[in-house]
C-alpha cells in the first residue's frame, strides 16, 4: 500500500467485480437499442474516469463508441473551485445517440450537473450517468445516476483514476488519503 494512503476502501478485485456487474447491467439495458440499429456512446470524463471507462467498456457485450470529454473543477487543490471548465469536448456528434456518461466520482455534483445540461442541449436519444463512486455528503446537487458502483464515505479518496494534485491515479485500488498529505 502507498505510504500516503490511510486505508484501502475498495480493492482491485472489488472494483473489478463491481465494474463487471455494471457492464452486464448496461449490456442488458441497451440490448434493444442496439437491436434497433441505434448507437450507444460511452463518454468518459477525463481525467479521473479514464480507467473506469476503459474497464467498463470491456465488460459491455454490445458495440459502443468511446469518446472523451475533459472537465476540471478541482485543479490541484483538495476542494472544488466551484467553477467548472470544459477543457476538451467530445470528438463526435452525439445527437440521436444513446449517451452514457462514465464518471469516477460524484461529490458536490457540480461537474455532472454542468455536463448533463451541456450534453442534453445537443439532442442525444438518451442520456444517463454511471458513476463508480458517489460520496456520502450533504451538500450534493441532485444528479440522477443509472448505476452507482459504491456509496463512498465523505473522505478524500484517491486511486483508480482519482488524484490529488495529479498523483495516485495509477493506484490499482481506491483508498483514503492521509490528511497530512493535503493539509
Ligand atoms: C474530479 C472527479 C470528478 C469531479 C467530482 O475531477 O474526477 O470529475 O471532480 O466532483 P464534483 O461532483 O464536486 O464536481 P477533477 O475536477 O479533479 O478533474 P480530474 O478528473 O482531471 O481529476
Ligand atoms: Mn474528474
Ligand atoms: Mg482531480
Amino acid at each position: 500500500m502507498d505510504q500516503d494512503v490511510k486505508q484501502v476502501l475498495y480493492t482491485r478485485e472489488q472494483i473489478a467485480e463491481r465494474v463487471a456487474q455494471i457492464g452486464e447491467a448496461l449490456t442488458q439495458q441497451y440490448a434493444s437499442v442496439v437491436e434497433r440499429g441505434e448507437q450507444v456512446v460511452l463518454v468518459s470524463v477525463l481525467r479521473g474516469a479514464a480507467l473506469f471507462m476503459a474497464d467498463l467498456a470491456r465488460e459491455m457485450d454490445i458495440p459502443v463508441e468511446m469518446d472523451y470529454i475533459a472537465i476540471s473543477s478541482y485543479g490541484s487543490g483538495a476542494k472544488s473551485s466551484g467553477v467548472v471548465r470544459m477543457i476538451k469536448d467530445v470528438s463526435s456528434d452525439i445527437s440521436g445517440k444513446h449517451v452514457i456518461i462514465a464518471e469516477d466520482i460524484l461529490d458536490s455534483g457540480l461537474t455532472l450537473s454542468y455536463l448533463l445540461k451541456n450534453l442534453a442541449s445537443r439532442g442525444p436519444a438518451s442520456l444517463t450517468v454511471v458513476t463508480l463512486l458517489r460520496k456520502q455528503t450533504r451538500a450534493q446537487a441532485q444528479v440522477e445516476c443509472a448505476h452507482v458502483g459504491f456509496e463512498c464515505p465523505d473522505e478524500f479518496v484517491v486511486g483508480y483514476g482519482l488524484d490529488y494534485a495529479e498523483r495516485y491515479r495509477n493506484l490499482p485500488y481506491i483508498g483514503i488519503l492521509k490528511p497530512e498529505v493535503y493539509q
